[in-house]
């Protein structure tokens, strides 16, 4: 970064000055530290702005093509690391026009003509944020694939089902692993909500009042890919309710993230063992030779603190802000920055750990049996079968429970005599259900974790993620 030893007034607006900032003064103020990440949109913005002024005949189709043309120089020379940003230009905005401005001479100076740093920044925002739904779509797919090919590969084993992490009921691995494509798929619903309420264009709004000049916002707007212009210019240049949306909707996955990252984290510990984590997605330690640690799980799981934190951030920023534009706005981009690439590499990272993983049977089923997770099977087979009101089945049950566990067995090894001294009405026929293989079968009803229904809906995912 050079910075302007003298203390010039700024060229960009300097004209009632006579004094330079203050050193700090430029320190506070400047964002090419971060908002040079908007180059891309700021140029795509700037060509679209330049062209609508040309066939408004606002300014010369001369003028506008040597615009367009020197704005692609100057995105190369940005993308190409060959830039020289300067601080005392403050911004990407006026960056690229000084350097727009030595390539091309005052012609330069036609650009900002009806437009204002306070749209510009705006429309450059929505672009990039935009982009960055549409990225969060695709790395949700992704990661819905993955998941969608554990479960197959899973649909009928069984597992233990928990609440309050007690074993409750026997699950299957697939029903568990569709859990999240579902809360994936609301996340992804989320993103392109947001993308379609934040694809209006706030280029035209100006300052804040709009423009005396006769500009054509449908053809900005239409060039750039939004649904139409922003109906309200004070509304356009002041608000950042679709970046919170963003966040909001990270935010969201993230958490949906940070509960599957710990359920990996505990699965693949010593004392489960439900899964083995790929090489590829675990660190060693330094001093003990025997670990293999979940740490992109464990970090996966951390994210969700940046990307909430950016989100408070931004709202507290926004909060009491009165109308239009205010500089604090400028603390918008490096929450959504930061927030974006968090979640964008925690996406990446879950989907390949998840595509790397491998599920242990053996010791899911095994798991499954325990803590007389078929109880509840039990229960119903006394309802179902010898017509008992549904409390007095569980306390029946109940109190079968207690037998097994001061014989130290679990329920399908009661003998028969045993079952008959709890209830009469209790025969052979009972063990029929006390299987995890049976409980699972049996929970048919739609949503449920049969492996029948379990296959059902993994043809429906895999069809909406063709
Ligand atoms: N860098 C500024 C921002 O990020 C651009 C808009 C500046 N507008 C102004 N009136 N100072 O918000």
């Amino acid at each position: 970064m050079t910075d302007t030893p003298d203390r010039a007034a700024n060229t960009m607006w300097g004209g009632r000055f006579d004094d330079g900032p203050d050193a700090i003064m430029e320190a506070i103020n400047a964002s090419i530290g971060f908002d040079r990440r908007l180059a891309r949109e700021d140029v795509e913005g700037s060509r679209a702005h330049a062209a609508m002024l040309a066939a408004t005949g606002i300014i010369t189709e001369e003028d506008a093509g040597a615009i367009r043309e020197g704005l692609l120089t100057v995105l190369s020379e940005i993308e190409r690391g060959a830039f020289a940003f300067s601080t005392a230009l403050e911004d990407i905005h006026m960056n690229v026009e000084s350097r727009l401005r030595e390539l091309i001479g005052p012609a330069a100076g036609r650009l900002h003509t009806a437009r204002s740093r306070n749209d510009q920044v705006a429309s450059d925002f929505r672009l990039w944020v935009r982009g960055r739904c549409d990225a969060a779509v695709d790395g949700i797919a992704a990661l819905q694939r993955a998941l969608v090919a554990q479960a197959e590969a899973g649909a009928d084993c069984p597992m233990p089902g928990f609440t309050h992490l007690q074993v409750a009921q026997p699950v299957t691995w697939g029903h568990h692993m569709l859990a999240y494509v579902e809360m994936l798929g609301r996340d992804s619903g989320r993103f392109a909500d947001a993308r379609a309420r934040m694809n209006e264009c706030p280029l035209g709004a100006a300052a804040l009042a709009g423009t005396s000049f006769p500009i054509d916002r449908q053809m900005t707007a239409a060039t750039l890919g939004f649904d139409r212009p922003a109906a309200n210019s004070l509304d356009a240049v002041s608000d950042r309710d679709f970046a919170l949306e963003y966040l909001a909707a990270a935010t969201i996955c993230a958490t949906h993230l940070s509960r599957l990252a710990e359920e990996l984290v505990i699965w693949s510990s010593a004392q489960f063992r439900f899964v083995t984590m790929s090489d590829r997605w675990s660190t060693g330690s330094s001093i003990m030779p025997q670990k293999k640690n979940p740490d992109a799980a464990e970090l996966i799981r951390a994210k969700i603190g940046r990307i909430l934190g950016a989100n408070v951030a931004l709202l507290t920023v926004m909060k009491g802000l009165p109308l239009a534009y205010s500089k604090d706005m400028q603390e918008d981009k490096e929450q959504v920055f930061d927030a974006a690439d968090s979640l964008d590499l925690a996406l990446a990272a879950m989907a390949g750990m998840v595509a790397d993983m491998t599920a242990n049977r053996a010791a899911l089923e095994a798991a499954a049996a325990t803590g007389f997770s078929t109880a509840t099977d039990l229960a119903d087979w006394l309802v179902r079968v010898a017509g008992l009101p549904f409390r007095e089945a569980h306390h029946v049950t109940g109190a079968l429970v207690a037998r097994a566990e001061a014989a130290g067995c679990d329920l399908p090894d009661l003998p028969l005599a045993d079952m008959r001294a709890a209830h009469p009405a209790i025969t052979e026929d009972v063990y029929s259900v006390l299987g995890v293989a049976n409980s699972v079968a049996s929970r048919t009803s739609y949503g449920g974790t049969a492996p029948a229904r379990v296959r059902e809906q993994i043809a429906r995912w895999k069809e909406i993620l063709a």
